[in-house]
């Protein structure tokens, strides 16, 4: 290995890189995301196979030093987190075998990473798949992904494909690339690391800066003429993380977005972001669901409970001068966030079932709520059960019948005011 600035490259014979804090935090999500995100897939027994598009755009060498041992690096845990979900998926078969057909596509430009990769797959009994299930690309990311979403669109199988694009810091992928894959690739998803932090401790109004946001795509989304007021005052950083985060989301041309910090355990400062992107609710809850299940590695600076992405105004502390309007600590994905965020939704979910007397499908609730709260769809039901246990709030079961717990509550069920409470409420 050799490093240069906070860049590593792979080199045959010598050790791996040291495997960091913060990427042992990301391919723990990478891996269990993936394997949960499988089993959601695969949950009706019948389906007999699952074809899958794996892409690392930023694939690196493959191994990593952690320790005295050897880590797997990313494209690794995607062929073992394959093979162990598709083991988990026949584990009490007596016949037929479900599979999972998946297709990998690793990106690695540097020469002597790119050797080092395929030094690795070979190495890992992987070296049978290269050319066919795997292939494997010496190039930039950009200059290849058009071929591999195309590659993705012919694999089938409702398109589905994962894109890994894990850049050292945040400019190495622009955003119209990310919105031709969703354009392109039906099932799209993408999880993108983007170190917000180097954008903004040097972001001033400059032509410097306008070019290197323009090309990444996110120049329109930042309000230029601000920045210079914003870092003057105590929370510039929020404010134009609100302005950022919003620019990937609209950008992206995805429909849900998680956007949130990756911190190791007590290491500070928070750096850099995960964000993840698809079109497809439920992607979007279990990725919350694997954020909650590593509470501590992660973090947000968002209101608990219920957030808009972007910019407010009325959240601009140095706008608005309410100091109370707190937001502006990054907290991690802990107990008081989750009470937080049951407290606020217990409040506002009724609203807003209230707002309309016709009933509202649960499975709409959730689409329409997902891009503003860090709550999964448990603990969104767990935040209606007051509602419902105190017949607030009916959640009529298709077919007839209501439920009498929050926790039962099913996609397709129609939430509805209560009415003889609606008439005396009124307009809440
Ligand atoms: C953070 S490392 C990737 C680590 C890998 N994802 C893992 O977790 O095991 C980033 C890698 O991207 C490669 N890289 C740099 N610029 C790139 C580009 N434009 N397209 C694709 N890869 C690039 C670097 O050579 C480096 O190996």
């Amino acid at each position: 290995m050799t490093k240069t600035g906070d860049k590593w490259q792979w080199i045959i014979g010598d050790a791996p890189p040291p495997l960091d804090p913060h990427s042992k935090v990301k391919h723990q999500l990478v891996r269990d995301y993936l394997y949960k995100y499988i089993g959601v897939l695969m949950a009706n027994e019948k389906i007999p196979r699952l074809k899958l598009t794996l892409v690392d755009g930023f694939a690196g060498g493959g191994l990593y030093t952690d320790g005295n041992g050897i880590a797997p690096g990313s494209p690794l845990i995607m062929l073992q987190t394959v093979k162990e979900a598709e083991a988990y998926l026949n584990a009490t078969r007596t016949q037929t075998r479900r599979a999972v057909e998946a297709q990998y596509h690793f990106v690695e430009p540097n020469p002597s990473s790119f050797e080092y990769l395929t030094h690795t797959l070979k190495a890992e009994n992987y070296g049978h798949l290269i050319d066919n299930d795997i292939r494997l690309y010496k190039n930039k990311f950009e200059s290849v992904c058009a071929d591999i979403t195309a590659a993705g669109v012919s694999h089938q199988g409702g398109q589905r494909a994962i894109f890994l694009l894990d850049q050292y810091a945040y400019n190495d992928i622009a955003m119209p690339t990310v919105r031709n894959i969703f354009q392109n690739l039906k099932g799209a998803e993408v999880i993108l690391t983007f170190n917000v932090d180097s954008l903004l401790t040097f972001l001033t109004d400059s032509k410097q800066f306008h070019s290197i946001t323009q090309k990444i795509g996110l120049e329109h989304y930042i309000n230029w003429q601000d920045i210079a007021r914003l870092k003057a005052g105590s929370h510039w950083r929020q404010m134009i993380q609100r302005q950022i985060s919003h620019g990937i989301w609209k950008a992206s041309g995805a429909r849900f977005m998680t956007l949130f910090f990756v911190t190791p355990k007590g290491n500070r400062p928070w750096s850099y972001w995960l964000v993840h992107l698809s079109n497809a609710y439920r992607a979007n809850d279990v990725m919350k669901t694997v954020h909650w299940e590593h509470g501590n590695s992660f973090g947000h600076s968002l209101d608990g409970g219920f957030f808009e992405i972007g910019y407010e105004a009325n959240k601009d502390i140095d706008v608005t001068s309410q100091s109370e309007m707190n937001f502006t600590e990054t907290r991690a994905f802990d107990d008081t966030l989750r009470s937080k965020s049951v407290e606020t939704l217990q409040d506002l979910l009724p609203r807003m079932i209230y707002s309309n007397p016709k009933g509202l499908l649960f499975n709409d609730l959730m689409s329409q709520i997902a891009n503003q709260t860090t709550a999964t769809e448990k603990i969104v039901k767990e935040s209606l059960h007051v509602g419902v246990a105190s017949k607030e709030v009916q959640a009529v079961i298709e077919g007839g019948g209501l439920r009498a717990k929050g926790s039962s509550i099913h996609g397709t069920d129609i939430l509805i005011p209560h009415r003889q409470r609606s008439i005396f409420l009124g307009h809440l």
